[in-house]
This record gives structure tokens, C-alpha cells and sequence, in this order.
């Protein structure tokens, strides 16, 4: 299947090797929070403020979701949006390494709680997603492109910037006793995290990866024009009121949930409206994700207006599960596996060309990650999202089946990423032996 690039810069294509470091490394960490769960135990993973659970939620939020984002928007921001970024090798080389080692230090300081651990681990992140906020930002403000793509891209990196600034001083709390009261600040820091930089930009993507490669018809001009500005002025409004007015909160939160159950439901309408029929694993992984945000906004509104119905415990680790790894980690995984095959559709195409051989004998982007291996994917992610879930109410009969499950998952989805790369190599090799 080759898809519709009309509106694409192909031309501007970043190296191989920049977005990809970022997506083969994204499952290594979903392995890692997986295993040190296991290895922590359901008894050091019951409540969301367990250092067990902290360190999770990051495995998973900057090691896996930041890093398969920034990777994207190394390697979309070029082609979608048309902007060069300068030294692109050695630039995202800096930010991967700094925010794999910010990752791991900050895991370092869940688990031991010592203060050195957390300055190292503030340093390095700040450094990393500072690095990061100031190259793509700079390129997004140069963009001459008014889609709304880049709008949604620019909020989403002014949601990182805030969610920055809300962990540097969460961890100053860590350290220093009278600045215990700067806690107050993590739901805070989740909402800019969370709906914050991860919703927009998944929402600023999905307008253009949704219509392109799942060939559906496109969103409509006038929901892609607000969306994003009322996610960040409901962000705004709830902060303040979440602070300042705490009775008020449910009013902007509710707006929130409101915004990704329409953004939800628009784009189960548009895949089930999709004009190509034939099965294919990305909108499934789609439709787990959104069924899981949908899932998500039901449980906030619960909590919200019912919270005797549904044991707080309960709901933090449900809601994490379902936002984290039902939700954001179904719909990227979705992604990958178009992003994926195709950038390395592209490269032999271009390497092709440029060798001045015949490009006939180039997979299609169906061989380079088969549809059978990227649904056995699928369903593992399923089962542990479900198994996970079950697991916060039955910790001892299912945490573990759960969690091994969603190791599983996490290694194929490398295994299948590797094998892409395997056949990019492959191919150029049988191109350049005589
Ligand atoms: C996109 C990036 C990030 C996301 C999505 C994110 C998400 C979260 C979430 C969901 C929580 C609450 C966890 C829970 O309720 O169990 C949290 C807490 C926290 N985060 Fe982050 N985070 C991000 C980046 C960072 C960074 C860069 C730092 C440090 C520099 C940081 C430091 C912290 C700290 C210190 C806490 C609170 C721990 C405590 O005192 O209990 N986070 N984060």
C-alpha cells in the first residue's frame, strides 16, 4: 500500500537513523516499567503514590510517549510541515540521550528517594525536553504552513513546557520539606502532561495521519480551528480553578473530558465512514485507544460527580491505565506501524533513485511490517489492558498474568520494529552487491 503523499515534503526527509533511534528505543522502556513492576510486586503498586507507581507512570510517559513523540515530530515537522531543522543527526542523537538517562535517573529517585538522585534527574530532563522545546519550537514558530496541525504542535510544546516546570518543581518538594506544599501541583502537572502536550499532539497528528493513511474523508475546518485553542484555555481555566477555587474545577474539567469524547467519537465516525474497507491493524489499535479514552472521560465524570460509586485507589490506577496504556499507548502503537513502514518505503525509494536503480523490487509498506505480526501486537496490548485493569481490583490472581502480558507486548512490538529495520538493511545491501 502506498499512501496518498501529495501534500507531503518528501524531500526534506530527516536521515533514517533520527526518528528511528527514538521509536526502537520507546519499547525498551515499556519493557523496563513492566519488568519493575514485576519485580516490585502488587503490593508496591497499589496507589498512585507509591514510588513504584511514579516510577512506572514515567517509564511509560517519558520513556515510551515522550519518546515515540519526539521522534514523530523530528520526523514530521520536515515533511508536514515543511520546516528544515538545522543538524538534525547530531541534535536529536543529544536529546535521545538525554532523555533516556533523565528517564532512568528519575526512576533512580522514585525508588531510593535520595536527594541526589532527583537534582541529576531534574538537570538532565530539563536539559533534555529544554534542548527539545527550543529546537522544534523555534522551527514550529518559522513555519510558513497555517494548517492546523502546527497550531495544535505549538500548544502542545507550550503543555510540555508547563508540564516541565510543574515536575522541576514537584521535585524540588522531594527535596525540601518547606516546599512540601508545592504537591498540590502533581494533578497539575498530570493535566499538562497528559490531555496537555500527549492529547494535543495526538489530536494535531491524527488531522493529518487519520485522513492520509487510513483514507478516510477529513475532519471538518471548523473543529480543527478551536479544538486545540479550547484544550489549552480549558487547561488554563482548570488549573486555576483546581487551585485557587477547587469547587468550581468540575466546570473546565468537564469541558476537558467534553473536548477528547468529541475528538473520540468524530474519528471513530470518519474510520467507520473510511473509503478502503480491507481490515488493517492501525485502526484497530485505533479503535482500543479511543474506546479507552472514551472509557477514560466516563470514569473522570464518575469520580466528578458520583465518587462514592468508585473507590478513589481504584480509580487513579484505572484512570492511568486507561489514559497511559489502553488509550495514548494503543493509539501511538497504531501509528508506528504506518510511520514505521513507510519512512522505510521512502528511504529505499530515495536511495533508489539516487543510485539510479529500478525501484520496482522495493517492498510495499505491507511486507516491511506484516499485517498478521502487528495484530498478534495488538491483542497482547489488548489483553493487558484489560488484564491490568482487572488486576487493580484482583492484584493477587491477576498482576502478575497482567504484567507479563504486557512485557510481551512491548517486546514484539520491538521484535516487529527491528524486523522493518532488518529489511531496510537487507535491501540495500542486495542493491549495492554487484
Ligand atoms: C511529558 C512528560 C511527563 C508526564 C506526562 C508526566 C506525568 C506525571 C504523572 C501522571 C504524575 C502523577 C503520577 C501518579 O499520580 O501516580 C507525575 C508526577 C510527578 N512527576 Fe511527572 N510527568 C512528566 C514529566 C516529568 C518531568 C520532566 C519531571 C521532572 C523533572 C517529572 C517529575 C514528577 C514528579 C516529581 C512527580 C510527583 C511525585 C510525588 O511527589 O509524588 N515529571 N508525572
Amino acid at each position: 500500500m502506498r499512501p496518498s503523499t501529495a501534500l507531503l515534503s518528501l524531500e526534506q526527509t530527516p536521515p533514517l537513523s533520527v526518528p528511528l533511534r527514538f521509536f526502537l528505543t520507546a519499547p525498551l522502556f515499556g519493557i523496563a516499567a513492566a519488568l519493575l513492576a514485576l519485580w516490585l510486586g502488587p503490593e508496591a503498586m497499589g496507589s498512585r503514590w507509591q514510588p513504584g507507581v511514579l516510577a512506572f507512570t514515567h517509564l511509560l510517559t517519558l520513556g515510551f510517549l515522550a519518546m515515540v513523540m519526539f521522534g514523530a515530530m523530528f520526523q514530521l515537522l520536515p515533511v508536514l510541515v515543511g520546516v528544515q531543522l538545522r543538524r538534525p543527526v547530531p541534535t536529536s542523537a543529544a536529546i535521545h540521550l538525554l532523555l533516556s538517562g533523565g528517564t532512568l535517573l528519575l526512576v533512580a529517585a522514585f525508588l531510593s528517594d535520595h536527594n541526589a538522585w532527583f537534582i541529576a534527574a531534574a538537570v538532565v530532563l530539563a536539559l533534555a525536553l529544554g534542548l527539545f522545546i527550543i529546537v522544534i519550537g523555534h522551527a514550529l514558530w518559522q513555519a510558513r504552513s497555517t494548517h492546523e496541525t502546527v497550531c495544535a504542535m505549538k500548544l502542545a510544546v507550550v503543555a510540555l513546557a508547563a508540564t516541565l516546570v510543574l515536575g522541576l518543581l514537584l521535585v524540588l518538594a522531594n527535596i525540601g520539606s518547606d516546599l512540601a506544599p508545592l504537591r498540590a501541583l502533581i494533578d497539575v502537572h498530570l493535566a499538562w502532561g497528559l490531555p496537555g502536550w500527549a492529547g494535543l499532539l495526538l489530536v494535531g497528528v491524527a488531522y493529518q495521519v487519520v485522513p492520509m493513511f487510513q483514507i478516510t474523508a477529513e475532519y471538518a475546518p471548523r473543529l480543527r480551528r478551536w479544538f486545540a485553542w479550547a484544550v489549552l484555555l480549558l487547561l488554563i481555566a482548570w488549573s486555576l480553578a483546581f487551585l485557587h477555587l477547587p469547587a468550581l474545577a468540575w466546570l473546565p474539567g468537564s469541558g476537558l473530558a467534553a473536548a477528547f469524547v468529541l475528538f473520540a467519537v468524530v474519528t471513530l465516525r470518519l474510520q467507520h465512514k473510511r473509503l478502503r474497507r480491507l481490515p488493517d491493524v492501525t485502526v484497530d489499535f485505533w479503535y482500543l485507544g479511543l474506546a479507552c479514552l472514551l472509557l477514560a472521560a466516563g470514569l473522570w465524570l464518575l469520580h466528578q460527580f458520583a465518587p462514592q460509586l468508585i473507590r478513589a485507589q481504584w480509580f487513579h490506577l484505572w484512570w492511568g491505565v486507561l489514559v497511559l496504556i489502553g488509550g495514548a499507548g494503543a493509539v501511538i502503537s497504531g501509528m508506528l506501524y504506518k510511520i514505521v513502514p513507510f519512512l522505510i518505503w521512502l528511504h529505499l525509494n530515495n536511495r533508489m533513485q539516487q543510485a539510479g536503480l529500478w525501484q520496482g523490487d522495493i517492498p510495499t509498506m505491507r511486507q516491511v511490517i506484516s499485517e498478521r505480526s502487528a495484530r498478534r501486537h495488538l491483542y497482547l496490548h489488548g489483553a493487558a489492558t484489560v488484564l491490568l485493569l482487572a488486576g487493580v481490583a484482583w492484584p493477587t490472581l491477576v498482576f502478575y498474568p497482567a504484567l507479563l502480558l504486557l512485557a510481551a507486548a512491548y517486546a514484539l512490538q520491538l521484535w516487529n520494529l527491528l524486523g522493518a529495520l532488518r529489511i531496510y538493511r537487507a535491501v540495500v545491501q542486495q542493491a549495492v552487491t554487484p
